[in-house]
């Protein structure tokens, strides 16, 4: 099948190429750097450089791709997201989830399309003292330190769940770890756990719901299939990781000596609330209509995938 591929030369946009290529499909990926569109012509994929938040280029390149299948996987992220990038990357995310989506739904429908896949993420619920947490929680747009993030979530599912004329998935993907990703020896947080610089912060209770980028990337492709109902799913795995476990195991799996630990009001103070939030209150997330839409899909288990990816 033919794929557009939105954001083909990130952390899953450039597994998910070599994938989608691998399985046989047609891609043509996009990026706004013309080097790394050699780099994508040179794995097999055709290429488009396109800034995405240009709607007339991007109903254009839609167009021109002729897909069967629009994939969105656009972020704005910095490599090391220390709390001064992760506030000034909220903003242009969150406006990439608002406007970038809802141009490449209607440049789907336009183009003729079947269907449009959307990264989300599923680590937007409100805290409710329930440790686990399905697609049906709501998304905690009450907090003034997680609106602007939540918000784009909610704008980026709502277009692709009203489409009209276009089947729409939107995938929440839960934290991302292994190659190319945070979570990873070479990555920040790899490295800050490595380095002991990544407490435990108070009883360490909040809950990460960890996906491999493969099984992610995996996830995607079943989702391509006529067969896979629309609609909003959690991608994450059964089993949502409490700090107080996750990080001892990442260091020990690197050979590290154990996390410190840091009481919440000295993190709140250096790290920030949002940081906080996932290190104590973060509910985890369920993904049982992903599988049971999906039969055979069956990510790592985070301690396998830790030992892994962290040896
Ligand atoms: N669920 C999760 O846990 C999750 C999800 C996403 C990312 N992350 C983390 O964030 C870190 C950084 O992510 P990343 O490496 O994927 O990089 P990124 O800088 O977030 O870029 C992701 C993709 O979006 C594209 N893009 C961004 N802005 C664009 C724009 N205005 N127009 C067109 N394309 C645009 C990039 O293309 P070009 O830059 O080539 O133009 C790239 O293909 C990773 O380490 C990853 O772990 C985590």
């Amino acid at each position: 099948m033919r794929v557009f591929l939105a954001g083909a030369t990130g952390a899953i946009g450039r597994p998910l190429v070599d994938r989608l290529l691998a399985d046989g499909h047609e891609v043509v990926g996009t990026t706004r750097d013309p080097a790394r569109a050699d780099a994508l012509r040179a794995k097999g994929a055709e290429a488009v450089v396109v800034d995405a938040f240009d709607a007339a280029a991007v109903h254009a390149a839609v167009a021109a791709a002729r897909p069967e299948v629009v994939v969105h996987q656009l972020t704005a992220l910095p490599q090391d997201p220390t709390p001064k990038a992760m506030a000034a990357a909220v903003a242009v995310n969150a406006r990439l989830r608002r406007e970038t989506v809802p141009t490449l739904v209607d440049a789907a429908r336009a183009a003729g399309a079947r269907r449009v896949i959307a990264q989300s993420i599923s680590f937007v619920t409100k805290p409710d003292g329930r440790p686990v947490h399905d697609e049906d929680a709501p998304l905690w747009l009450d907090e003034p330190s997680q609106r602007t993030n939540v918000e784009g979530v909610r704008v980026l599912e709502a277009a692709v769940r009203d489409a009209s004329d276009v089947e729409g998935v939107a995938m929440r993907y839960g934290f991302f770890y292994g190659p190319g990703t945070w979570y990873a020896p070479d990555g920040a947080l790899g490295t800050m756990i490595r380095k002991r610089r990544y407490p435990i912060v108070g009883s360490g209770e909040g809950r990460s719901s960890f996906v491999h980028v493969d099984d992610a990337v995996d996830a995607t492709v079943r989702a391509l299939d006529g067969a896979f109902p629309s609609g909003t799913y959690n991608v994450t795995n059964d089993e949502p990781a409490p700090a107080r476990d996750w990080i001892p195991a990442a260091a020990s799996a690197m050979g590290a000596k154990a996390p410190r630990h840091a009481p919440v009001w000295l993190a709140r103070r250096l790290a920030g609330p949002v940081v906080v939030h996932y290190a104590t209150t973060l509910p985890g997330n369920r993904d049982a209509r992903f599988r049971a839409a999906a039969p055979g899909w069956s990510p790592r288990a985070w301690r396998d995938g830790f030992a892994e990816v962290f040896a």
